[in-house]
C-alpha cells in the first residue's frame, strides 16, 4: 500500500481511500448483510488501508465502527461528514456525539461539511464553522474539512469560493479524467496553501458502466466538448488497453497521478471490485502518452460529473 501525507492535517494515509457512501455505500444500496459490509471495510484494512470515508447521511457508520473494533484506534484515519439541510450549532454538537458513539471512538480525524452547495457557503462559514471550531479545541474533531456538491457544481465553484478563507484543513473534490477542471480551478490553490485533496468521483458510474460511458461521450461530443475525431469509432477509448485492464484500473491511475491529490477514493460493496481495484493501486503510472491524450481529449470539460 501507498501512503502519504494528507496536506497540513500531517496525517499518514493510505492513497486508497475506503468510500462509505455513493451508489454502494458498502453494499448497502445493493441488500447486502450487515455482515458482508462489515467485511468489506475488514479487506481494505487487511490490505493496509487506513482511510476510511463516512457520513451520518450515509448509514454506513455503524459498520465501520464495527469493522474498526478491534483496531488501535491510531492505526485508522476516520472522515465522517455532517450533513447541511436545516442545520445549526445544537445539531452539529449532537450530531457529532451520534456519529462518535456509532463509530464507537471518542474522535473524528476529519469532520466535514458534507455536499456544500454555492450559495449555502458564507451562512455555512459564519453560523457554523466556529461551532467546528469548538468541537476541536474539545478534542472531539482533529481537522475541519469540507465536500463540494459535485454532481450539479461541475465547475467547483463553492470550492473556489472556500478557497479563499484559512479555514479548511481538507477538501473533498470530484475529479475524474472526463471532468479535470479541478486541476487549474482546485489543485493548484491547495498545493499552495498545503490543503488535504480527498478525490470522489474517480469512477462513479461513467467510468464503471461501459453503456453509461458511451451516453456521456455522446452527450460531450453533441456539446461540442470532445472532438470526435479524438475518439476510436468502434470502441471511445481503446488506446487505454495498452496501459491498463480495464477502465475502472486506468480512471483510478489517472487520479492517483495528479498531482495535489492525497487520497483517492474507491467504493464499492463487492469484495471482487475491491480486490480488483486495490492491485490498480500497486500499478505503476499510466504511460506519459496515455495520460496526456485523456488530457487533450477531455481538456475542455466541466459540465459533467460522471455521476
Ligand atoms: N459530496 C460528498 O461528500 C460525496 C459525494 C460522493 C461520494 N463521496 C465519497 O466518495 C466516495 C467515493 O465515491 P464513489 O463511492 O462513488 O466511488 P467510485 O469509486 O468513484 O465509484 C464507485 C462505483 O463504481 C462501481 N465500481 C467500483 N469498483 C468497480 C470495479 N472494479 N468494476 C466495476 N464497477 C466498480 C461501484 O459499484 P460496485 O459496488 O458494484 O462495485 C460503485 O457504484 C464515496 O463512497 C463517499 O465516501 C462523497
Amino acid at each position: 500500500m501507498k501512503y502519504t501525507t494528507l496536506g497540513r492535517t500531517g496525517l499518514k494515509v493510505s492513497v486508497f481511500g475506503l468510500g462509505g457512501g455513493g451508489h454502494s455505500r458498502l453494499g448497502k444500496s445493493q441488500d447486502k448483510t450487515e455482515a458482508e459490509s462489515v467485511a468489506i471495510v475488514r479487506q481494505a484494512l487487511d490490505a493496509d488501508v487506513n482511510f476510511i470515508d463516512t457520513a451520518e447521511g450515509y448509514g454506513t457508520e455503524e459498520i465501520v465502527g464495527k469493522a474498526i473494533a478491534g483496531v488501535k484506534r491510531d492505526a485508522v484515519v476516520l472522515s465522517t461528514k455532517k450533513s447541511t439541510d436545516e442545520i445549526t450549532p445544537n445539531a452539529v454538537r449532537t450530531s457529532l456525539d451520534a456519529s462518535l458513539k456509532r463509530l464507537g471512538t471518542d474522535y473524528i480525524d476529519v469532520y466535514h461539511l458534507h455536499g456544500v452547495a454555492p450559495d449555502d457557503y458564507e451562512r455555512l462559514l459564519n453560523d457554523i464553522v466556529p461551532t467546528f471550531e469548538q468541537l476541536r479545541q474539545q478534542g472531539k474533531i482533529r481537522f475541519i474539512g469540507i465536500t463540494e456538491r459535485f454532481g450539479s457544481d461541475t465547475k467547483h465553484t463553492m470550492l473556489q469560493r472556500a478557497l479563499q478563507d484559512n479555514v479548511w484543513d481538507v477538501m473533498m473534490v470530484g475529479f475524474n479524467f472526463l471532468n479535470q477542471s479541478a486541476r487549474e480551478r482546485v489543485f493548484a490553490a491547495t498545493i499552495q496553501q498545503n490543503i488535504g485533496v480527498l478525490v470522489m468521483f474517480a469512477v462513479r458510474r461513467a467510468l464503471s458502466d461501459p453503456q453509461r460511458l458511451r451516453d456521456t461521450l455522446s452527450q460531450l461530443i453533441g456539446s461540442g466538448l470532445v472532438d470526435p475525431a479524438d475518439l476510436d469509432a468502434d470502441e471511445p477509448l481503446k488506446f487505454l488497453q495498452t496501459d491498463s485492464p480495464n477502465l475502472t484500473d486506468a480512471a483510478y491511475r489517472f487520479c492517483i497521478d495528479e498531482p495535489g491529490t492525497h487520497v483517492i477514493l474507491s467504493g464499492t460493496g463487492s469484495p471482487d471490485h475491491l480486490r480488483e481495484n486495490l492491485e490498480a493501486f500497486t500499478r505503476p503510472p499510466l504511460s506519459p502518452a496515455t495520460n496526456q491524450r485523456l488530457k487533450h481529449i477531455f481538456q475542455r470539460v466541466d459540465t459533467i460529473s460522471g455521476q
